[in-house]
């Protein structure tokens, strides 16, 4: 999915204060709206994860960061607080750090004072909320150059920034590459790592396997915000492409699907009932589901096997006590 042949669109500069630039590479309406009637129109129903961050869906997501219940942000973001010396060792002086998902560039935070990196570089589907977070980071950091990049990794888009000195280091933090069934995630990282190049790095954060009581609870918290998360979705399709989804007549479901080590999240169907997109018609039998999202969990053997084969080296992995969350330091070999 990462191998389109189609050309980049030219990087275009919208706005440039005294260290950042940004670069839209325009995921576009038109794709939304066909991978939206394509997803609708398979057996069983889906729709890419990738979706959820609209505005909404993006602030919905910091305040699932905040849940008790959801554990990997806080399980990461120590891991991180506790190394990040010797992350910064490893990654060398000079480093562009390219973040890929960079949402509202909390983590990065951690890293950036321990690395003074030459370079930060967030990339993201969400344009506004890219925006307006690299504008509030660059400003924190006056002595920090910043490239933003709106893209989605499906779509041709390319690194605006060439690297001088130091090393390319990718962040790529949240385990969101367990949002990409086994396939996708491993050409991803193959993506990544010619990204960064020979020699390059990767510090990845992946969320484990465990109980299936703590895995689930994550993802049904009390407070009902990643039902709101999830339904969110209809509501962008909706607002964008004029849909006609009853929020009402859906409902949240999530669970541990053990043979594949994923949780699995479904919007299903109250009722049955048709739904018009765009203009075309679907229809929805009652309890039938959607699926939205897939969040692959790994053991460290899965997971280091999975980088090997995509061309990285383990050099570090760096867990909580616990053993829920690992972040990872791999190198191109
Ligand atoms: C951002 C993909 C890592 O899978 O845990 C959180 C998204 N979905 N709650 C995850 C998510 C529901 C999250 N990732």
């Amino acid at each position: 999915m990462l191998t389109q042949t189609k050309t980049a669109p030219e990087a275009v500069t919208e706005t440039r204060s005294n260290s950042i630039a940004f670069y839209d590479f325009h995921p576009q309406f038109d794709s939304m709206l066909s991978e939206v009637w394509q997803g609708l129109s398979e057996t069983p129903k889906k729709i890419h994860p990738k979706f959820f961050y609209d505005a909404r869906g993006s602030q919905l997501f910091d305040q699932i960061c905040q849940l008790d219940e959801y554990y990997p942000t806080r399980t990461e973001v120590a891991i991180l607080e506790k190394y990040k010396q010797e992350i910064a060792e490893l990654a060398g002086e000079y480093a562009a750090l390219i973040e890929m998902g960079s949402g509202s560039s909390h983590k990065i935070r951690i890293l950036l004072d321990a690395m003074q990196p030459a370079a930060y570089l967030p990339l993201d589907i969400s344009r506004d909320h890219l925006i307006s977070s690299s504008q509030r980071l660059a400003e924190e950091y006056p002595w920090l150059d910043v490239h933003a990049a709106c893209i989605d990794y499906s779509t041709a888009w390319k690194l605006p920034y060439r690297a001088e000195k130091g090393q390319k280091v990718a962040f790529f933090p949240g385990s969101s590459i367990g949002n990409f069934d086994p396939e996708d995630a491993h050409n991803l990282l193959k993506e990544i790592a010619q990204l960064v190049g020979p020699k390059g790095n990767l510090i990845i954060g992946v969320d484990r396997v465990k109980d299936k009581n703590i895995l689930e609870a994550a993802y049904n918290d009390h407070s009902g915000i990643t039902a709101q998360f999830n339904l969110n979705l209809l509501q962008r399709i909706n607002e964008e492409l004029d849909a006609n989804f009853d929020l009402n007549n859906f409902s949240h479901k999530a669970f541990f699907n053990t043979e594949l080590n994923r949780i699995e999240m479904h919007l299903t169907s109250n009722i049955p009932q048709y739904i018009k997109v765009a203009g075309k018609t679907f229809f929805f039998e009652q309890d039938e589901t959607l699926h939205t999202e897939s969040s692959y969990k790994y053991s460290i053997e899965n997971f280091t096997q999975l980088a090997l084969n995509a061309g990285f080296k383990c050099k570090q992995i760096w867990s909580d006590e616990k053993d829920w969350f690992s972040v990872y330091f791999l190198q191109v070999n």
